[in-house]
């Protein structure tokens, strides 16, 4: 089989989840051969035993990305026969609540899972990608725009938005590529664990009328991630079920 990642080595941090295994798939379908972390390490395992398209089997490896020494360890083990895709999905939400009542321990939870994991995953990252390497980041519409209750997750997401661009300028001299998608409202975590109803009403925001799938948000990040977006750098690529197009 050829698929348009065949050869390529990709990691994917936060490998769990409806989100995360969707772009596992994709990737392994693409050929890539894959190293999936997460802090879960049953659930990577099932995943990657039913990852067969590349051939190759996929490396499973337990991470909290709260630990910088084991971020570092996992890349350098992912990039050591050369890494040319990373992929940084991990995220952490809160329960909703106006910032002045958002708890401190819940602020730091989530600033420090859902940004500073990623701003430490892309350091070393960018140290291990080859040139002409590539970086997906999955963020959120909460990313680009306000979210009432979602103080910290806007705000983590914003700061994820702003690595996502300034990583692709500082990068781009050695052909590294550096973007984001930007989901909507995915069936996949807090969102599946709703009754269908909350799910449905949650969906029909959308012009779409429906939640979108986490097989969609994976299409996205395949694309990013492949040859076919070899002029794209610096993108943040909303699937939103066109939520965006309403503007302010
Ligand atoms: N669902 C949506 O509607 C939606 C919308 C916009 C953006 N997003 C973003 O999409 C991404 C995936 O979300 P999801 O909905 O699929 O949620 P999810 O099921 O909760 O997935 C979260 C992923 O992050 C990993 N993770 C969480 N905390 C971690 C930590 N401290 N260290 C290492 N890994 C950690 C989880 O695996 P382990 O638990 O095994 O560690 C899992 O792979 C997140 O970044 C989320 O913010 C989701």
């Amino acid at each position: 089989m050829n698929g348009p990642l065949e050869g390529r080595t990709a990691l994917i941090v936060g490998a769990n989840g409806g989100i995360g295994r969707a772009i596992a798939r994709a990737l392994d379908t693409a050929g890539a051969r894959l190293v999936l972390a997460a802090r879960d390490t049953e659930r990577l395992d099932r995943l990657a035993a039913e990852l067969k398209a590349s051939g190759i089997p996929s490396r499973t490896v337990g991470l909290e990305v709260t630990d910088d020494d084991a971020l570092a360890a996992v890349v350098e083990g992912a990039a050591a026969e050369g890494m040319d895709i990373a992929v940084n999905n991990a995220g952490a939400t809160h329960r909703p609540a106006p910032l002045g009542e958002l708890s401190a321990a819940d602020a730091d939870r989530v600033l420090t899972v859902t940004l500073r994991g990623t701003l430490v995953a892309m350091q070393h990252e960018l140290a291990a990608l080859r040139d002409g390497g590539s970086i997906v980041n999955v963020v959120s519409t909460a990313g680009l725009a306000g979210a009432p209750g979602m103080a910290a997750y806007v705000a983590a997401k914003h700061g994820v938005v702003g690595l996502t661009r300034t990583a692709a300028l500082d990068y781009a001299d050695r052909g590294i590529r550096v973007n984001a998608v930007a989901p909507g409202s995915i069936d996949s975590g807090g969102i599946a664990a709703q009754p269908d109803e909350i799910k449905q009403q949650i969906g029909s925001f959308a012009p779409l009328a429906r939640l979108g799938g986490p097989e969609e948000v994976a299409a996205a990040v395949l694309w990013l991630a492949s040859p076919a977006a070899s002029y794209t750098t610096g993108t943040i690529l909303t699937v939103d079920g066109g939520k965006g197009a309403r503007g302010a």
